[in-house]
C-alpha cells in the first residue's frame, strides 16, 4: 500500500496505460488495490468512465472476485487459521483473546488501520496448531496467554509507529 499521493499517481498511470477494452477492467482493479490497499469507490467510477462500462459491472466484478477488497486492511494483518486442527486447540480461545487485546472480531479493522484480523481454513502448517500468521511470520503452538503477549507488543509498536508518522 502507497500513501495517498503516491497511490493516486499510480493508479492514474495505470489508467492512462489501459487500452480501454474491456479486458482492462481486472488489470485496473488490481492496479487500484496495489496502489490503495483496497478498490475505492472513487477508483471504480473511474475505471467504469475509461472502460465506458456501467458502475454495476465493476461493482459486480469487484464483489465477484475474493482477491478484492472494498475496505481498507490495517498496515498488519493477523490470520488466525481456523481450520480443524487448530480448531480443536482451542483457535477461538486465540480469537478471544485477540478480540481482549485489540477490539477485533474477524473481518474487522481498527480505526486507525493498525490491524486487521481474519481468519482461514487451514495455514498449511497442522502440526503447530493452534497457529496464526502476523503479516507473513508464522507463530505456532500457541495459547491466549501468549497471544496477549505477542499482540501488546505489536500493538505498543503500532502505536508508536503512528505517533512517529504524526511528528515527522
Ligand atoms: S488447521 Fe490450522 S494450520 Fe492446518
Amino acid at each position: 500500500m502507497l500513501d495517498a499521493q503516491a497511490a493516486a499517481v499510480a493508479f492514474d498511470q495505470a489508467l492512462t496505460r489501459t487500452t480501454g477494452l474491456p479486458g482492462d477492467l481486472i488489470p485496473l482493479l488490481q492496479a487500484a488495490q496495489v496502489a490503495f490497499g483496497y478498490v475505492p469507490v472513487s477508483a471504480m467510477e473511474r475505471i467504469a468512465l475509461t472502460l465506458e462500462i456501467p458502475l454495476a459491472e465493476v461493482y459486480g466484478v469487484v464483489t465477484f472476485y475474493k482477491q478484492f477488497r472494498l475496505t481498507p486492511r490495517g498496515r498488519n494483518l493477523i490470520r488466525v487459521c481456523d481450520g480443524t486442527a487448530c480448531h480443536v486447540n482451542d483457535s477461538m480461545g486465540l480469537i478471544e483473546a485477540i478480540d481482549e487485546v485489540l477490539g477485533l472480531k474477524p473481518g474487522q479493522t481498527d480505526e486507525h488501520l493498525d490491524f486487521t484480523l481474519e481468519t482461514v481454513a487451514c495455514l498449511g502448517c497442522c502440526s503447530l496448531a493452534p497457529c496464526i500468521v502476523v503479516n507473513d511470520e508464522t507463530h505456532g503452538r500457541l495459547e491466549p496467554r501468549k497471544v496477549r503477549t505477542l499482540l501488546n507488543k505489536l500493538k505498543k509498536q503500532a502505536v508508536a509507529e503512528r505517533s512517529g508518522a504524526a511528528t515527522v
